[in-house]
C-alpha cells in the first residue's frame, strides 16, 4: 500500500486538466505513442466534439515502483458532483492553473472541496509557453487568494514541461492511502457504467479488506447479496486482476443486471465477514432544473425511459418520471443539475439511445404556500393552477454566485447582476486587477443566459461559480402563452411581477420569429390571470425555400427541402399550429 497514490487533477474548465493527464500518460509509458491522441482520456463523443471532460476518468499509470491512480475530473459547474466523488476516492489532488488566467471560480471552489475532504494539493502552473503567461501574477494569487503555501511547479502540458517535476511531487507529497488489507472488506462506489455485455460495472475505491473473483459480497446499503465475477484495473481498457486490496482504485463485476442494485456511494462488504459500518459516501446531489423530455415520435416512449434509466447509472442527480401533456404526448418530466447538464442529457439520450427528442424550457422549483395550507414544491409552472385556493406566498430558490472579474470590467458585471435581480453581497480584491464578488440572487436568473451574458459583459474574462443557499420570499406570477388562442401549457413561466410586462413583449416577440408560418395569420399572446398583456401576430404563408432558386440547381433545391424537413421532425402540432423546440428555448433567450 505504500507505493499506490490516488490523485485527481482539478482546476477550472479549460485549464488544460485533459491534456496535462495526456502527459503523464505518455511520460510513464501507459499509452504508447501510436494509440496517442489529444485528451485521450475524454472518450465519449460528446466529449471529444465539445472539447470538455465531462464524466471523471479513473486510469493507473506505473511510474518505477509506484502505482499511481488517476481520476481525471469535468472543469463545469454543472459537474461539480462529478468532482467530489472523484476527490473522495483519493488522498491527493493536482491544481492545474492556466497561467494567462489566474485563478478563477472554479479553481477556487475545487480548492475549497479538496481542502475540505482533507487532500494534499500540489498546485501547477500551466501553460508557461505562451506568450502572455503572467507567471508570478499567478504565484501571488494562488498564495492569496487560495491561500495555498505549498511549492509551486511550472509546467506546460502542450510542450511536456514539468512532467517529470509533478510525477515526482506526487509520489513525494501526496500520502499513501491508509487502510488494512486484513480487515473486512469496504470499497466505495464512486462511479458505475452499464455495459450491455457484462451488466452494470462498479468502479470501486478498497479501503480495507481484499476482493476477488468468487467472493461472496454486500450492498451495505440494501443487504443484497451477489457474487463477483471479475475484478481489475483501469488502464486505456480494463485489465482483470486476481485481486483488489486495501488502497486499490479499479473495477468489479458481479453480473449486476438490476439498475436498484447498485447505488453510487454506497459500500461494499463481504457476505460471510461484513463490516460493521459503511464508508461515509456522498451528499446525494438533488436536481434543481425541471424540463419535459418528449420523443418526437411517440411510439419512443419505452425506449426513451429504457435510455433514462441507463444514463442514470452513469449519472445518479438525473430523475424522471413520466408525464403527458396535450401539446407534446407522452414524456418524462426530468431534473437535471443545470442547463448544461440537461443539454448533455439530451445529446447523449439522441445519440447513445438514438432518439428523436423535444425539451420544453427548464424551470426550477417554486415553493407555494395556498391559504389554509403549509407550503407545496410546484416544479412546473402547469401544476400552479391544479392546486385550489388563493397563493399567499411564493418563494423561489436562491443561490450564492461567486464571480471572478478583471477589475476593467467590474461595471457593467455588476450592473448585469443587478439586473439579474442578483443582491450585493461582498466584493474582494484578490490582486490589482482581478476582482471577486459575492452576489445573492434567483437560481431562475442563473439558468436562464447568466453565462453567456456573464461572458458578453467582461469580453469573456469572468468566470462564475455558486452554491444553493434555500428559498426566499419573491413576488411572482403566472404567465401563459397562447398560440392561435390556445394555452400551449409547456410555454408557461413563473416570472418577477415587476418584470412580467417586459418579458411578455419579448417573449411574444421572440415567438413571432421563431414559430413557422402557417397559410393563416395567427396571433401569439402573453396572458397573465385574465389579463392579455402583450400580442405579436404571425403573418400567413408557408415560407417556401425554394422559391428563390428558379428551378434552376435541383439538387440544391432538393437539399433545401430536406433540411426543411429535417426542421420538422422537431416539431408538434398544437392543434392547426405547429410548435418548435427553438419556441420552447426562447423562453430562456429573453
Ligand atoms: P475541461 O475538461 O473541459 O475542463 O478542460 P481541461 O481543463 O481538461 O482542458 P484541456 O486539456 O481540454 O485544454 C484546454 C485547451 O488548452 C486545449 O485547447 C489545449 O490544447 C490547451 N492547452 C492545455 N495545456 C496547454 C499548455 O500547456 N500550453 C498551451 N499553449 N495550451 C495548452
Amino acid at each position: 500500500m505504500k507505493d499506490i497514490r490516488n490523485f485527481s487533477i482539478i482546476a477550472h474548465i479549460d485549464h488544460g486538466k485533459s491534456t496535462l493527464a495526456d502527459r503523464l500518460l505518455e511520460y510513464t509509458g501507459t499509452i504508447s505513442s501510436h494509440q496517442m491522441r489529444e485528451q485521450v482520456l475524454d472518450d465519449m463523443e460528446l466529449e471529444r466534439e465539445r472539447g470538455i471532460t465531462i464524466k471523471a476518468h479513473p486510469i493507473r499509470l506505473d511510474y518505477g515502483n509506484y502505482i499511481l491512480n488517476l481520476i481525471d475530473t469535468p472543469g463545469h459547474v454543472d459537474f461539480t458532483y462529478e468532482v467530489s466523488r472523484s476527490l473522495a476516492a483519493g488522498e491527493g489532488a493536482l491544481l492545474i492553473v492556466d497561467a494567462t488566467q489566474g485563478v478563477q471560480a472554479q479553481t477556487l471552489a475545487h480548492t475549497q472541496l479538496a481542502l475540505r475532504n482533507n487532500l494534499r494539493i500540489i498546485p501547477v502552473i500551466n501553460k508557461i509557453d505562451l506568450p502572455n503567461a503572467d507567471i508570478e501574477g499567478t504565484k501571488k494569487q494562488i498564495r492569496s487568494a487560495l491561500s495555498l503555501r505549498e511549492k509551486v511547479i511550472l509546467a506546460s502540458a502542450k510542450e511536456g514541461t514539468g512532467t517529470e517535476e509533478i510525477l515526482r511531487a506526487l509520489v513525494e507529497e501526496i500520502p499513501p492511502p491508509c487502510g488494512d488489507s486484513a480487515k473486512p472488506l469496504q470499497a466505495l462506489i464512486f462511479d458505475s457504467f452499464f455495459n450491455s455485455y457484462r451488466g452494470i460495472i462498479a468502479y470501486i475505491r478498497v479501503v480495507n479488506g481484499v476482493t476477488r473473483p468468487g467472493q461472496r459480497i454486500m450492498m451495505m446499503s440494501s443487504g443484497k447479496v451477489l457474487v463477483v465475477e471479475e475484478v481489475g484495473i483501469f488502464k486505456l481498457k480494463m485489465i482483470p486482476r486476481k485481486e483488489l486490496r486495501g488502497g486499490e482504485v479499479g473495477y468489479l463485476i458481479a453480473n449486476i443486471k438490476e439498475l436498484e442494485e447498485l447505488k453510487i456511494g454506497d459500500t461494499i462488504t463481504e457476505a460471510d465477514n461484513s463490516a460493521r459500518s459503511p464508508l461515509p459516501g456522498y451528499k446525494e446531489m438533488k436536481p434543481v432544473v425541471f424540463a419535459g423530455l418528449y420523443p418526437v415520435d411517440n411510439d419512443d416512449q419505452e425506449s426513451l425511459r429504457e435510455a433514462l434509466q441507463k444514463l442514470r447509472l452513469n449519472d445518479p442527480s438525473l430523475s424522471f418520471e413520466p408525464e403527458s401533456s396535450s401539446c407534446l404526448g407522452f414524456g418524462f418530466h426530468c431534473g437535471f443539475l443545470g442547463v448544461l447538464h440537461m443539454e448533455i442529457v439530451q445529446e447523449r439520450l439522441e445519440r447513445e439511445y438514438e432518439l428523436n427528442l423535444i425539451a420544453t424550457a427548464p424551470n426550477v422549483i417554486h415553493r407555494v404556500t395556498y391559504e389554509g395550507r403549509g407550503a407545496l414544491e410546484i416544479d412546473s409552472p402547469i401544476k400552479l393552477d391544479l392546486q385550489k385556493g388563493r397563493i399567499v406566498q411564493m418563494e423561489e430558490p436562491c443561490i450564492k454566485a461567486l464571480v471572478l472579474t478583471p477589475a476593467d470590467y467590474l461595471g457593467s458585471v455588476m450592473k448585469l447582476i443587478q439586473n439579474k435581480r442578483g443582491v450585493f453581497k461582498d466584493m474582494t480584491y484578490l490582486s490589482e486587477t482581478q476582482v471577486s464578488l459575492t452576489y445573492e440572487m434567483p437560481l431562475a436568473e442563473m439558468i436562464a443566459d447568466f453565462y453567456d451574458k456573464l461572458k458578453s459583459a467582461s469580453k469573456g474574462y469572468a468566470s462564475f461559480d455558486y452554491e444553493h443557499i434555500g428559498y426566499r420570499a419573491a413576488k411572482l406570477v403566472k404567465m401563459d402563452i397562447l398560440v392561435n388562442y390556445d394555452v400551449v401549457d409547456e410555454l408557461s413561466l413563473i416570472v418577477s411581477v415587476e418584470r412580467a410586462d417586459l418579458k411578455a413583449r419579448e417573449l411574444t416577440l421572440r415567438l413571432k420569429e421563431v414559430l413557422p408560418r402557417q397559410q393563416f395569420a395567427f396571433p401569439v399572446q402573453a396572458r397573465v390571470g385574465n389579463k392579455i398583456i402583450a400580442r405579436e401576430t404571425v403573418g400567413g404563408f408557408r415560407k417556401d425555400v425554394t422559391a428563390k432558386l428558379y428551378g434552376g440547381d435541383v439538387t440544391r433545391k432538393r437539399k433545401l427541402l430536406e433540411k426543411q424537413k429535417e426542421g420538422k421532425k422537431r416539431m408538434k402540432k398544437l392543434g392547426n399550429v405547429e410548435v418548435t423546440q427553438e419556441a420552447f428555448m426562447s423562453i430562456l433567450k429573453i
